[in-house]
Order: C-alpha cells, then structure tokens, then sequence
C-alpha cells in the first residue's frame, strides 16, 4: 500500500493498550483511522481524539450482525476501506480440565470466529476500491506456538487465526494482503505481575513490549507490497526461541 497517508484503516478494540497504541501509530504515519470499541466508550473517545479527531464505530464482535452493520457503517462515513486490523481478543485463563463449552465459545466467538467475518466483511469493501487493492493485518499470540497449558482455549483460537491467515492471503491475492503479527509479552496494568516480570525476563530482549513496537510491525505489513502475504512476524523479544 506504500504510504499511508488519506488511508482509511479500521482497528478493532483500538480504545486501549495495543488497540490503541496501533490506532496512534497509524494516525501518526497519517492514516484516517476508524476507531472500533466494544465496551470502553470512554477510552475510545480519547484515543479517537489523540487521533486527530477520528471516527469512532461500536459494534459487539461476539454478532456477526454487528459486523456487518459495523463494516456498512464504516463505508457510509469514511467512503472506504485500504487497511484492516483486527486485534480485538479475549484472553482468559482456565485449568483445561475445567474449560466449559462456554469458555471455549467465550474466547472462540471474539478471537478467531469475528476475526474471520471481519476478515470477510474488509476484503468485501477492498474490493470496491480502484484495483481492488487491500490490506489486513490480524493479531495472533506467541500463544499460537507455544505451548501455555491454563490457556489451551486461547492458543488454539490464536493458531487459528494464523493459519486462517494463510488460506485467506491464498484467496484474496494479488490485490489483498493478509499477515499476521504475534506478539510477545505486551503487559499494560499487570505489567509488575512476578509471573509476566518472570516470562519477559528469561527472552533475549530481556524485557517485556510495548504496544508501539507491535504496532511498528503492523505499519510494516500495511506499507509492504503484495509480494508479501500469508506471513506471521512474532514481536515478542525472543520469547519464542527455545
Ligand atoms: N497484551 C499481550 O501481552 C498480548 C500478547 C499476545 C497477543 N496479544 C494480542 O494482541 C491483541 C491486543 O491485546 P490487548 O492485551 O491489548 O487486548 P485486550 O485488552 O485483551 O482486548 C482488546 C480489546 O478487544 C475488544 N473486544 C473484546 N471482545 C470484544 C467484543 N465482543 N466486541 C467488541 N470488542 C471486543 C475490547 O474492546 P472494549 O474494551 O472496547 O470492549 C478490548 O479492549 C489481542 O488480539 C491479543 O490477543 C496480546
């Protein structure tokens, strides 16, 4: 997509942490940023504000009709769509022999069921623009490769994400990207936590992230060309590494 410049780019859950930090990112290369939230009205509206005034849109991902209604909106205000970033996620922590069918399906229906039919709904509205050219950068986990036992549910909602990454960049290709980007140890209220302390320390980096260097991996993925598609770029420190 090269610069990013009068782009209209939509990210979910952008009212705090990473959301958030990508929403100011992309503001700052530019970008005309659609603010998604689900239920943080009120950091939505200062982060929109910090974003120079941008568009806010809520929608509950969990309904698909929300989406749909959400991605009409989002054509009816800004006019199109050039970029799509899908971060909204649920993350819960649960001992797998405990885990319920409703656990399961509370962390599914957000992390990889409202991913895809985002997904779906972005390429729809990319379609529409000159070339049909897109772009769509989903945020998956260090959690799709490593193994984290408590978080069974989640890791493979968030494997799931990355492969559904790979059969969408397929589909869609050559106009439309799909990547992934994974992050690593990203802490925000729980970064004094022992055990997240503990988890960033033993990384090469030493350290936990900060939301400014995931989102530094999303501008790369919305920027590059469309020789570059079906990818995952772990921002995460090292934390992979074993
Ligand atoms: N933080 C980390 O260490 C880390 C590590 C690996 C991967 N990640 C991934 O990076 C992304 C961002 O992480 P984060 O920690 O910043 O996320 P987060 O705070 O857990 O969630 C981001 C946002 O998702 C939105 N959301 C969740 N369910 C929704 C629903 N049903 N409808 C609408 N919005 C919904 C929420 O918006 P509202 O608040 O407006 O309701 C929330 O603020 C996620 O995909 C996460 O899995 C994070």
């Amino acid at each position: 997509m090269g610069e990013l410049t009068g782009k209209v780019i939509l990210v979910t859950g952008a009212a705090r942490r990473i959301g958030r930090s990508i929403a100011l990112r992309l503001a700052r290369e530019g970008a005309s940023v659609a603010i998604h939230y689900g239920f943080s009205e009120a950091e939505a509206r200062q982060t929109a504000q910090e974003c120079g005034g941008a568009e806010l849109f809520r929608a509950d991902l969990e309904k698909v009709g929300e989406i749909q209604a959400l991605f009409a909106d989002v054509e009816k205000r800004l006019g199109r769509l050039d970029g799509l970033v899908n971060n909204a996620a649920r993350f819960t922590r649960i001992d797998p022999l405990e885990v319920t069918e409703a656990d399961w399906d509370f962390v599914h229906r957000v992390n990889l069921k409202a991913a895809f039919f985002c997904c779906q709904q972005g390429a729809l509205l990319m379609r529409k623009n000159p070339g049909g050219e897109g772009r769509i950068v989903n945020i998956s986990s260090m959690g799709a490769f490593l193994a984290w036992p408590d978080h069974v549910h989640y890791c493979a909602s968030k494997a799931g994400v990355v492969h559904m990454t790979r059969v969408l960049a397929k589909a869609w290709g050559p106009q439309i990207t799909v990547n992934t980007v994974a992050p690593g140890v990203i802490p925000f209220e729980e970064s004094n936590q022992p055990r997240i302390q503990a988890m960033a320390g033993a990384t090469p980096a030493g350290r936990p992230g900060t939301g400014d260097e995931i989102a530094a991996g999303v501008l790369f993925f919305l920027k590059a060309s469309n020789f570059i598609t079906g990818q995952v770029l772990q921002v995460d420190g090292g934390l992979g590494l074993r």
